[in-house]
């Protein structure tokens, strides 16, 4: 991928997916990630604990903040305020992405049907998100649609696991993956960073085979 912001945030192919409840977390949840070599975060935006965890993290020069489940322009609008490098959305809305670049911010919007698909490629998109991705056919869908659209990348999310990583990685059309199994969400709740650490550095290592 050519934008730099991207490029970063794909490093590993592996972008962490995660709910904070409570933004107390994000700071530690950053050196978590930085330490597990995974220092790209992707916020979801289903908290009230979200956009100030953005805040937090993006102040880590070290760590690249990003907001996901961004359903609109109040919220994409919100989440660059707040100081997200990138924006995420589980589908496609013509104005998040006009709101998105606007403001020079890359946005990778959801779409996992070719008429979707068609749709972002009339906006001029090449990089999407793929999702849920286990649902709407795995690593099967990904290689039909990628001998159809041969421009577009996808990041693959929902459903992505230790288990099925490699198999998602070794799709021409995938740039990287998204998820969330490497930040649990009640790990992060309970305060247990090292065990994020943990899982981030097997998830790098598994990802770099
Ligand atoms: C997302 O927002 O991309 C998903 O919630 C991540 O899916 P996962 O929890 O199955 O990894």
């Amino acid at each position: 991928t050519p934008d730099p912001i991207l490029a970063e945030a794909f490093a590993r192919r592996i972008v962490p997916v995660v709910v904070i409840n409570d933004d107390s977390n994000a700071l530690p949840l950053a050196d978590a990630l930085i330490a597990g070599d995974l220092p790209v975060a992707e916020v979801t935006l289903r908290t009230p604990a979200a956009l100030a965890s953005i805040a937090a993290m993006s102040t880590r020069a070290d760590l690249l903040v990003g907001a996901g489940t961004v359903l609109n322009v109040a919220q994409a609008t919100a989440a660059m305020d707040a100081g997200a490098r990138f924006l995420v959305s589980p589908g496609l809305s013509r104005d998040v992405v006009a709101a998105a670049r606007e403001r020079g911010v890359p946005v990778i919007p959801g779409a996992v049907t070719p008429t979707e698909i068609m749709a972002a490629l009339d906006m001029g998109l090449g990089l999407l998100k793929f999702f849920p991705a286990g649902i709407y056919g795995g690593v099967a869908a990904l290689k039909a649609l990628g001998s159809v659209f041969g421009g577009v990348s996808f990041v693959p999310t929902g459903g992505v696991s230790p288990g099925n990583l490699a198999e998602f990685l070794a799709v021409p059309s995938v740039a990287a993956v998204g998820g969330s199994w490497m930040v649990p969400a009640s790990a992060v709740d309970a305060g247990d960073f090292d065990t994020i650490t943990q899982l981030c550095a097997t998830a790098v290592a598994q990802a770099a085979n």
